[in-house]
């Protein structure tokens, strides 16, 4: 039986050009044979030699626009206008209704964070030491209570973190949550290659693979069963957002009730960008189609780098990765996968040397392909839903420890957010000389969404914020401790 695979997919690599990989066969275990050819079987040998013959041995042609043009961007939200009124009621309606699904991608390596577990794991709460799956759980929980109805949790991991999120999730009892309405779906893995286009060995038995990128949640949705399930509970509206955006709202009736009304296929939020050179994707219409275009190539679209007469980006809309999806649409893409857009990147990747010894490159040696989900915006045909939002209680992404994008500036951000609900509650938070939030505050969402709650729930308590402060679901409390 395993004599007739390994025949099998040694005919297969070889036709196309890879039977190197089973250049350590003679010296691995039969276990270890069994599991080598389990990964081969599912290489997708076709997709690599496209994805070989496009990004290794040419480049893609480069992509030419007649007229690049922003997109058309619906101002933030003005609670009171008539407009946002009926976008309230309708994504309330929505939630209320059960058609409302959270849909988080956790399917990625964490790379430069170098957390040792799953990225959704990592303990953000300053003073709790939560962790960001906690706080996602209790913003659903609270959703959940809120509009009456389950809103199932979508989440998508990858080879590279499956057992480890789902123990953490069995672990804290998935936070209240039921557990039936926890659905994990594993996104696909792509080998690596190296200069020549060949496969990459990372152990003797062993392909060097990544996650298909954040893309391949269009294909992991209906593989893996979640898309049934989401048509089986009534849910045709996924909220998409990332697991490291600590702040993510996840399923804001504003921008649901935007998308409803506009009867759109695939919606996003956008920020103003900081500055042209800012490392976020950049909203805009190509020739009439909906894009991102990354910011490693704007210098392509010279366009994109304009700024107006009072120095601010002409296309300001920078995309914070947060996107609703329709169930029909995520189907409609899966039909035609195949002409989802790959990407690649030029990265150190381990490998084995001829005697079979793991070596670590210090410099880039081979290729990781991944495919984006903004790409699928471009599939869309209706007019484009792009709803501006701040930063501030919205999007603090955390890429790594210190630095732009960090735990450190997603810390600080969701302090200053914090601030003013317990100001409003009638305390006073230290702040530094600059009038910076000088100690880390925290909010469960399971005890408050918004700071009119707060304020209410919180009255009669009496805090001590000298040190920082963390309040839990119940309204108990932590101090923060001296010092930190
Ligand atoms: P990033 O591109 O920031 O990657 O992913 P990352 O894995 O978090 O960090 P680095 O680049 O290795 O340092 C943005 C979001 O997309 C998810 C990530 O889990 C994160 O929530 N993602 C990324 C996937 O789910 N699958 C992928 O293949 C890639």
């Amino acid at each position: 039986m395993m004599e007739t695979l390994e025949k099998q997919l040694r005919e297969r690599a070889a036709a196309h050009g890879q039977e190197h990989i089973f250049r350590f066969w003679e010296m691995l275990s039969e276990t270890a044979r069994q599991q080598f050819l389990n990964q081969i079987a599912d290489v997708d040998f076709s997709l690599m030699d496209r994805l070989v013959n496009t990004w290794v041995y040419s480049e893609p042609p480069e992509e030419h626009f007649k007229e690049i043009v922003p997109v058309p961007v619906i101002p933030p939200v003005q609670t009171g206008s008539a407009d946002a009124a009926d976008a309230l009621h309708a994504g309330e309606k929505a939630l209320r209704d059960g058609r409302v699904a959270a849909f988080v991608v956790a399917g990625g390596q964490g790379t430069r964070l170098g957390f040792e577990g799953p990225k959704g794991s990592y303990p953000i709460g300053p003073v709790s030491g939560h962790s960001l799956f906690q706080y996602q759980a209790e913003k659903i929980r609270k959703l959940q209570e809120r509009y009456g109805a389950v809103m199932p949790w979508y989440i998508m991991v990858s080879d590279s973190n499956h057992d480890a999120t789902q123990s953490f999730f069995l672990h804290h009892g998935c936070w209240g949550l039921n557990r039936e309405d926890i659905f994990f779906l594993r996104q696909q893995m792509v080998p690596c290659v190296d200069r020549q286009g060949k496969l990459i060995l990372e152990a003797p038995g062993r392909l060097a693979t990544s996650p298909n990128g954040h893309g391949g949640s269009i294909q992991a949705l209906v593989e893996c069963g979640a898309l049934e399930d989401a048509q089986r509970r009534g849910v045709d509206l996924l909220c998409y957002y990332q697991v490291d955006n600590w702040a993510a709202k996840i399923a804001d009736p504003y921008f649901i009730g935007y998308h409803v009304l506009r009867n759109a296929s695939m919606s996003s939020k956008c920020h103003r960008r900081n500055d042209l050179r800012e490392a976020v994707g950049v909203h805009c219409l190509c020739d009439g189609t909906y894009r991102v275009i990354e910011y490693s190539e704007l210098d392509l679209y010279p366009q994109l780098l304009q700024e107006d007469d009072a120095g601010e980006p002409v296309f300001y809309a920078g995309n914070p990765a947060i996107h609703i999806l329709s169930v029909p649409f995520i189907q409609a893409l899966y039909q035609h996968f195949e002409s989802f857009p790959w990407h690649k990147a030029f990265k150190k990747i381990p490998f084995v040397d001829a005697e079979g010894r793991l070596c670590r490159p210090e410099t880039p040696n081979g290729y990781k392909f991944e495919t984006f989900i903004f790409d699928a915006l471009r599939f869309t045909k209706h007019s484009p839903v792009a709803l501006e939002i701040g930063r501030a209680g919205e999007y603090t992404p955390i890429k790594q420890f210190d630095g732009v994008n960090s735990v450190v500036t997603a810390r600080a951000a969701m302090s200053e957010y914090w601030a003013p609900w317990f100001e409003a509650a009638g305390y006073a938070v230290p702040r530094d000389g600059n009038g910076q939030c000088a100690v880390p505050l925290e909010v469960s969402p399971a005890f408050a969404l918004c700071r009119d709650e707060f304020v209410e729930k919180i009255r009669g308590a009496t805090l001590r914020l000298d040190n920082g402060i963390a309040i839990h679901a119940d309204g108990s409390w932590t101090p923060g401790t001296p010092g930190n």
